[in-house]
């Protein structure tokens, strides 16, 4: 959420910069949104990374944390369900070994009342410091019952409500993608995938994850754009393979004039691969299939031609993680939003990044 109100701008000029040549055909209006219009988006370069959020406050007012020899951290872990999260999870306990850091690794099971009394746990256990990777924005209450026990918060790969907890006073500082512009990458690849005319089934995250929320205005915003192109239905497929094969599965049926399913991860988009192919649908032929994270199954299905392109979104925070912990630690200035610089996938790159994806 924070991205949308410190750097809105970055992407979209990004966007608009590359939009000048528009193209697009007057066949079959039917198998798009209903419009012939050109869309400009089926010739823009990919937008990239945005550029660094400018005018970040740094953490000024959120609980210290002593230089030590050595620290006892926690890490609330949200699920442990997907190849992100254990990649994500690994990353951690990797760098915590490198530093010599004793690290409590808590798993949420993708359920918010287990992640809260995850957290409380871990908080009666006084963390020198606490990273959170929360499963929606709803976990800001409990971070701030961290800060009112003077335990630093990292927020890891998903933001909270800052209504409720402050950046910088109720946690230090918040790493992660720029979930705006990863659909923005998105969509530019969806608009190339089906010529710009597309009737688009959008399997989201989780319900008020950030990343949910983000992932959904980065597209949108960007295929207004394309009169040719639009979502006929969304619905919340929980990050997960079997989920978005089964919430595909129905929507499919519901809406069988579908041309294109864009998905706000990898797994609920190889679900979805599935349950097409189930039906007799041919990804990337009669229904062309975009996501986000760049794992390793994913990449394996783009290089198969089964999905278009996949964005990447680095789960590897471990070693960015800890160095921001000993930064604070060391009185250095910490923003309170850092950013991932992240790749795109496509057929041209995905095979020879196989091996080196989770
Ligand atoms: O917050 C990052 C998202 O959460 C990743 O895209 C997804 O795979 C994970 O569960």
């Amino acid at each position: 959420m924070q991205l949308t109100k410190i750097a809105p701008l970055a992407g979209m000029a990004l966007l608009s910069v590359s939009l000048v040549t528009a193209c697009g055909s007057n066949d079959d209006k039917a198998a798009s949104g209903g419009s012939s219009a050109p869309c400009p988006l089926v010739k823009a370069a990919d937008p990239g990374n945005s550029k660094a959020p400018s005018g970040v406050p740094t953490a000024d007012k959120a609980p210290k944390l002593a230089k030590k020899s050595s620290y006892t951290v926690a890490f609330s872990q949200n699920a442990s369900n997907n190849p992100w999260r254990l990649a994500e999870t690994a990353s951690m306990k990797d760098e915590a070994a490198k530093q010599g850091v004793q690290l409590t690794v808590t798993d949420a099971n993708n359920q918010q009342s287990k992640q809260i009394a995850d957290i409380k746990g871990l908080i009666a256990q006084k963390p020198d410091a606490l990273f959170i990777a929360p499963i929606t924005e709803q976990m800001a209450n409990v971070v701030k019952n961290a800060a009112t026990a003077q335990i630093p918060v990292f927020l890891l790969d998903r933001d909270v409500d800052h209504n409720v907890a402050k950046p910088g006073q109720d946690y230090v500082s918040v790493l992660q993608s720029d979930f705006i512009q990863e659909g923005k990458r998105a969509a530019v690849q969806m608009a190339k995938a089906t010529g710009g005319k597309a009737k688009i089934i959008e399997l989201e995250g989780t319900t008020g994850a950030s990343p949910a929320i983000d992932r959904k205005k980065g597209f949108d915003g960007a295929i207004k754009q394309c009169p040719g192109m639009k979502i006929v239905v969304s619905q919340d497929a929980d990050f997960t393979r079997a989920k978005g094969q089964s919430v595909a599965e129905t929507l499919l049926q519901s809406h069988p004039d579908a041309t294109a399913i864009y998905a706000h991860n990898d797994e609920m988009a190889l679900g979805a691969i599935a349950a097409a192919k189930a039906i007799g649908r041919q990804p990337g032929k009669d229904i062309q299939v975009v996501s986000i994270d760049g794992e390793r199954d994913g990449l394996k299905a783009v290089a198969a031609g089964d999905l278009y392109a996949t964005v990447e979104c680095s789960p590897r925070f471990g070693p960015k993680g800890f160095q921001t912990m000993m930064d604070y630690a060391a009185g250095k200035s910490v923003p309170t939003l850092i950013i991932n610089s992240d790749q795109l996938f496509t057929k041209d790159n995905a095979a020879a990044n196989v091996d080196k994806a989770y």
